[in-house]
């Protein structure tokens, strides 16, 4: 269980039905150490009281712009100068809507407008509220206003009706935070992290491509920019949001994951391969639709570039991490291709069938042996294996 002692939370509830969830994660933060104060919107008083998280969290609990228990009446502002992160758990579809739009007409939407720190917001909602267009279009400025989006989850609703727009559960909630405030061991490292398929056109409407989701890549990716990192994505096609702060360049083909790897790797400390690049494309790709024939059509394939290959061959280029997707033979074939690409940390797929899943096991390969990560959410994964490449850049 992680230690949150020393790490100052605001925690803001809206008005939601999963506040009863929140009152559990401020119980789950409170026991591992965490300074956790409370806000709520008057909404929220409707669900669940303040005297709960008074309760809960052993502190006053802020309902009001006029609390005459801040000095100066300036609760908005006092409440989370001292905080290291405000999260908002329920976030309601009109909160959400406020935030997006810098409203600030009560204390809670006041004190995020007025912040420091970072804020993340958990999203509670009816599946059609999560998938309107107003919150769709709230939802992207959000994240591109640098605010993480955690969740929503897809399941059964307190409505009666399924889909997404669940909140996480507290358990969730308390690794993302944990994840936030961990210890920044890459701050001044630069990571280059390939993610996706790549399709490579066979015609103008047909291609060969592979099951890759990118989920790994991408959990990679956002694990390393929790550590710190400066992160650029160059990804194939995926149907992802990038996570936030990450650089993120959008390619197709193999060729273009190549160019776009070769023209960022002279600024990367570290290069993660984690993309299911399609090691064969179609010679003579047409430039129209190929109509149906009588016989047998045939198509000859040519080689792409071995990204990985060519990063690890450069004289003076990053530490590299591939990846291995194996069907047989996992622990000889990974360990046979370490040594044929010349690499530091190789991880090899330890599940049959990882493509699209969102939890994976895997085994670390390196110069002191093989360490397995048992199964778990791949963001997990991610973290543990962030945390491994740290401490092999911290021994070199
Ligand atoms: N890789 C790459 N460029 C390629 C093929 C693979 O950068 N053209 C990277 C992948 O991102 C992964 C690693 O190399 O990190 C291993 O990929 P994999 O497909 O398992 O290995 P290959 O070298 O293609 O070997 P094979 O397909 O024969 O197992």
């Amino acid at each position: 269980m992680t230690d949150f002692t020393g790490s100052r939370i605001l925690l803001g509830l809206t008005g939601g039905v999963a506040a009863y969830k929140a009152a559990s994660l401020a119980r789950l933060l409170v026991k591992a150490g965490a300074d956790v104060r409370a806000a709520m919107t008057a909404s929220a008083c409707g669900f669940i009281t303040p005297a709960t998280l008074q309760a809960l969290t052993g502190q006053p609990v802020f309902t009001d712009m006029w609390d005459s228990r801040v000095p100066d009446n300036m609760g908005h502002i006092e409440l989370s100068r001292d905080r290291d992160l405000i999260l908002i758990a329920p976030a309601s579809a009109d909160f959400l809507a406020k935030l997006a739009n810098g409203l600030a007409d009560d204390l809670l939407s006041a004190l995020c407008l007025a912040r420091r720190c970072p804020l993340l917001v958990a999203p509670a909602m009816n599946v059609e509220m999560w998938q309107s267009p107003a919150t769709r279009r709230n939802v992207a400025q959000l994240r591109a206003d640098g605010v993480s989006v955690l969740g929503p989850a897809s399941g059964d609703q307190a409505c009666g009706e399924s889909g997404m727009g669940r909140m996480l559960e507290p358990q969730q909630l308390y690794d993302e935070l944990a994840a936030q405030l961990a210890p920044k061991h890459l701050r001044g490292k630069r990571l280059l992290v390939t993610a996706g398929p790549t399709y490579e056109p066979i015609d103008t409407v047909r291609g060969i491509t592979n099951r890759s989701s990118g989920k790994m890549g991408y959990a990679v990716a956002q694990a390393a920019a929790e550590a710190g990192a400066e992160v650029t994505l160059v990804s194939g096609p995926t149907s992802l949001e990038a996570p936030c702060g990450v650089t993120r360049i959008d390619v197709t083909t193999a060729r273009q994951m190549h160019e776009q790897v070769m023209a960022a790797v002279p600024k990367a400390d570290v290069f993660i391969a984690v993309a299911a690049v399609g090691d064969y494309r179609v010679a003579d790709a047409k430039s129209h639709k190929i109509k149906r024939g009588s016989g047998n059509l045939h198509l000859e394939l040519e080689p792409n570039p071995d990204i990985l290959g060519e990063v690890a061959g450069l004289a003076k280029g990053p530490m590299c991490v591939g990846f291995a997707a194996e069907t047989e033979n996992l622990r000889e074939n990974a360990r046979a291709k370490r040594q044929k690409k010349k690499i530091p940390l190789l991880v090899a797929n330890l599940g049959q069938e990882t493509f699209g899943r969102d939890d994976n096991a895997l085994i670390l390969l390196d110069d002191h042996g093989e360490h397995e990560l048992e199964r778990a959410p791949k963001i997990i994964l991610a973290r543990q294996l962030i945390a491994h490449i740290a401490r092999m850049l911290a021994e070199k």
